[in-house]
């Protein structure tokens, strides 16, 4: 079986469940990108690119519930995960608060161009939106945007930056991604593992 694990924050939490359902396996090195221990193979892949990996044939994959939603990937999701639990999120800088309703023509930064596209359009408000990839709480710091649609986990990169939590988008938490092909072709396989991490979860993980 072939499983495709997230880079950054969510890989402790996968590698940890994992473990604990009986699957001894072994992250890549540093610069190594698949590992292989008996009858699996671990690939790592940037936690954007999971879902993709997942739909166009690795077996199993774990990634984020944000990344599902704005890959907009045909996958099955068999489990919620115990980990991963943050939201998406609308901030701005805390001295021009407005309502979403009222953002008309507003710049708009956000790693999830997708989701932040149907939430405004959802408002009947048009924005723009621009794409970054990472630190996106640099650009309403810095006038290059008027809002931020991001990760909040704790709170803190927000409030380090002067910005304010305006709306919740989506509630986040790691998921379990099977391929479909692979639920039929490996059928048992798959079974015994979403089973057994089920059990993991249930004796509380
Ligand atoms: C995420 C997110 C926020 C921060 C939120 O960034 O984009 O910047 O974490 O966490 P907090 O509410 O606990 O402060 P990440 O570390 O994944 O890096 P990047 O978005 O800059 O790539």
């Amino acid at each position: 079986m072939r499983f495709v694990l997230p880079k950054g924050r969510l890989l402790k939490g996968s590698l940890e469940i994992l473990r604990k359902a009986g699957y001894d396996i072994r992250k890549p090195g540093e610069r190594r990108l698949i590992e292989r221990v008996g009858n699996y193979e671990v690939l790592l892949a940037r936690a954007f690119d999971v879902p993709v990996y997942v739909e166009y044939g690795i077996d199993v994959g774990i990634s984020g519930s944000d990344v599902v939603e704005e890959r907009g990937s045909d996958v099955l999701i068999p489990l919620e995960l115990p980990f991963g639990k943050c939201r998406l999120s609308l901030a701005m800088p805390k001295e021009s608060v407005v309502d979403p309703e009222e953002m008309d023509g507003y710049r708009i930064a956000t790693k999830y161009p997708g989701i932040t596209r149907r939430f405004f359009e959802g408002l009947d408000v048009e924005v723009e939106i621009l794409k970054l990839h990472g630190s996106i709480e640099l650009a309403p710091k810095i006038g290059i945007a008027d809002a931020i649609v991001d990760i909040v986990e704790t709170g803190t990169t927000l409030r380090a930056n002067g910005l304010l939590e305006v709306e919740k988008i989506m509630d986040v938490s790691a998921l379990l991604l099977v391929n479909r092909i692979a639920q039929k072709t490996k059928f048992e396989e798959i079974n015994e593992l979403v089973f057994s991490i089920k059990e993991v979860i249930e004796n509380g993980f």
